[in-house]
């Protein structure tokens, strides 16, 4: 009985923040439940006593107010709301601010499935594996609509908006499969964008990911023997950075942007991530993903304080998968 009133859905806890998101949802479930009966109970006893009597010589007398319940009644309610919000503000900022030792791992949400980028350029579709015990942050973006990254089972969902990225982050405590659902309406195929994450031991989790890069090795190699016998070069199976710094020379980011801390025709971007910028209208902002992006679709929108604007906009020209790699890039470039 005792666990059934305290697990919130039976569901189980599979991050670190599964058991306090539990407690406090059971806090309010069970305050609701207790103040809903004894509201309705006591409106089911007071209407039969104070009622209407069937003679009129019976008439109900007036009743002034108590001042000293009102007041308890209300102080007592405006302690447990501030409890309520002192205790979800605290869990909440948790959740909200990932560990510097996260393990990033790009989320892209399309009509209808969810694609999953690793930092070594290993891209799946559906399911998403990750190494228990381990901090992961996801960075997430969309395609086309809006979207919802949902698993219940880790207590996490964050929308998943075109345009902008949001992240999440938690830590997977229990391996095995896990449910990935999309908790926001986004089309006909929105009940079918599922997807697991798969959480492995750590160990197992790195024997994975290496036999992948074998495989593209092998794969690569297949390749080789192929373009030498006259077939078309292999396109990239390289690093999330590596893949940006080919980008960074391709679209001519480089003409403008050293990458060794000297300034050129626009900043360095040596150090860029997590730097304060301050724009010619004096405000500041600490460089970071969404940033990046706007810089990149919006260019003159903000222009760094000692800089004019002169950068073209890069609207539409690169793909989601582009634009991480491109930030995996400049998150490198230390
Ligand atoms: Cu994607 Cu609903």
């Amino acid at each position: 009985m005792l666990g059934f009133l305290l697990s919130a859905y039976q569901l189980p806890q599979a991050s670190n923040f599964a058991a306090e998101v539990d407690r406090i949802f059971i806090f309010i479930y069970w305050f609701s439940i207790v103040c809903f009966v004894i509201i309705v109970g006591a409106v089911v006893i007071w209407t039969h006593r104070y009622g209407r009597r069937k003679r009129p010589e019976q008439l109900t007398p007036y009743i002034e107010g108590h001042t000293p319940t009102e007041i308890g009644v209300s102080v007592f309610l405006f302690v447990v709301t501030m409890v309520m919000f002192a205790w979800g503000w605290k869990e909440y900022s948790h959740m909200r601010t990932p560990p510097a030792n996260a393990l990033q791992i790009n989320v892209i949400a399309s009509k209808w499935k969810w694609k999953f980028q690793y930092t070594n350029g290993h891209v799946q579709e559906r399911q998403l594996v990750l190494p228990a015990g381990q901090p992961i942050r996801l960075n997430m973006t969309s395609d086309d609509v809006i979207h919802s990254f949902f698993v219940p089972n880790f207590r996490v969902k964050q929308d998943v908006l075109p345009k902008m990225y949001t992240t999440l982050w938690f830590i997977p405590t229990l391996t095995g499969e896990h449910d990935i659902f999309c908790a926001e309406y986004c089309g006909t195929g929105h009940s079918a964008m599922l997807g697991k994450v798969v959480v492995m031991e750590p160990a197992a989790y790195e024997t994975w990911q290496r036999q992948w890069e074998l495989q593209q090795a092998a794969d690569l190699m297949t390749a080789a023997q192929a373009v030498a016998a006259g077939a078309p070069a292999p396109v990239g199976l390289s690093s999330l950075a590596e893949q940006g710094k080919t980008l960074f020379a391709a679209k001519g980011c480089i003409a403008c942007h050293s990458v060794d801390g000297n300034p050129g025709t626009g900043p360095t971007l040596k150090g860029i991530f997590g730097r304060e910028e301050e724009f010619i209208d004096g405000s500041k902002l600490v460089v970071d993903e969404n940033y990046i992006r706007e810089s990149l679709n919006e260019p003159n929108k903000r222009i760094v304080k000692g800089f004019v604007p002169m950068m073209p906009t890069f609207q539409g020209q690169l793909s989601s998968e582009e634009m991480n790699a491109l930030m995996a890039y400049l998150q490198a470039l230390k």
